[in-house]
């Protein structure tokens, strides 16, 4: 790595907090032209002093690193594997059941988890904690008011029933709200993790990692489950070979051994 890039990586993580060395090199570099092209910066030495003396240049460059595009019911088809197969197995487990959307961005897996629950299993006493390391989008979760655009994989049944209409916008009803809690956490960091977890999803979230940060989130994901929770990631990510069975390969679902 050469040592603009490192000095970069070391100055966002001391200003913010943020653990940029976890994340892929590849990946940051794109980010970080991305932003240049913005700018009309095209040497990423003139991109550092830029940084150093714009201080609201750190929250853009975190906005273009943390992407938070999302959708309710992301790719489906894991979404009807985790009503079909996973809830009916668990509600057979416990009275109680409990769910994290890691890296929930605006919040739109989260409310789509809780309306999985609902459709599937009305009757259920269940939680779902979100979290995400970008405040901003943390906001707009809690706000759960969303474009017709970003429901376009619900069914109009489904948006009459749980969304309630403000303007031309659709804002989540509160007896969905109520099972939904949302809260900052950063996943490269060593806070600690939520525990007694039924199924954690993480989707599209750990591509950004490198090997041995993704190694450590699946390891923090272990321990927070439940013996038999299930892990969902997204379609084109892998896990290690570890303390969990494949499940469903095509779903990307995964459980606890
Ligand atoms: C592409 S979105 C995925 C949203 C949702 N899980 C989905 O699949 O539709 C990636 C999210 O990961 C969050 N993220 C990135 N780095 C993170 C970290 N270190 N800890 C927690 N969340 C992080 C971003 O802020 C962003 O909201």
């Amino acid at each position: 790595m050469d040592l603009i890039l490192r000095g970069i990586i070391n100055y966002v993580s001391k200003k913010s907090g943020l653990k940029l060395e976890r994340y892929r090199e590849s990946y940051l570099r794109r980010r970080l032209e991305l932003r240049m092209r913005c700018l009309g910066i095209d040497d990423l030495s003139t991109y550092f002093r830029y940084l150093k003396t714009n201080d609201a240049e750190i929250n853009e460059l975190l906005n273009v690193i943390a992407i938070n595009v999302t959708e309710f019911m992301r790719d489906i088809t894991p979404f009807e594997f985790f009503m079909k197969n996973i809830l009916p197995e668990l509600s057979m487990r416990r009275k109680t059941l409990r769910f994290w959307s890691a890296g929930c961005a605006n919040g739109e897996e989260a409310y789509s988890i809780a309306i999985a629950v609902l459709e599937t299993l009305p009757e259920c006493n269940f939680s779902v904690y979100a979290t995400d390391i970008d405040e901003d989008s943390l906001e707009k979760a809690k706000r759960g008011i969303y474009s017709r655009e970003q429901l376009k994989n619900l069914s109009g049944e489904l948006v009459e029933k749980y969304f309630e209409r403000v303007g031309d916008q659709f804002r989540v009803r509160d007896f969905v709200r109520r099972h939904v809690r949302f809260k900052r956490h950063d996943l490269t960091s060593e806070e600690p993790v939520t525990k007694f977890l039924d199924t954690i999803f993480c989707r599209n979230v750990m591509i950004y990692f490198t090997e041995e940060q993704k190694e450590k989130v699946i390891r923090d994901f272990y321990e927070a489950l439940n013996s038999g929770g299930y892990l969902i990631i997204g379609k084109s990510e892998s896990i290690p070979k570890g303390n969990f069975e494949c499940v469903s390969l095509t779903e990307k679902v995964y459980r606890k051994i």
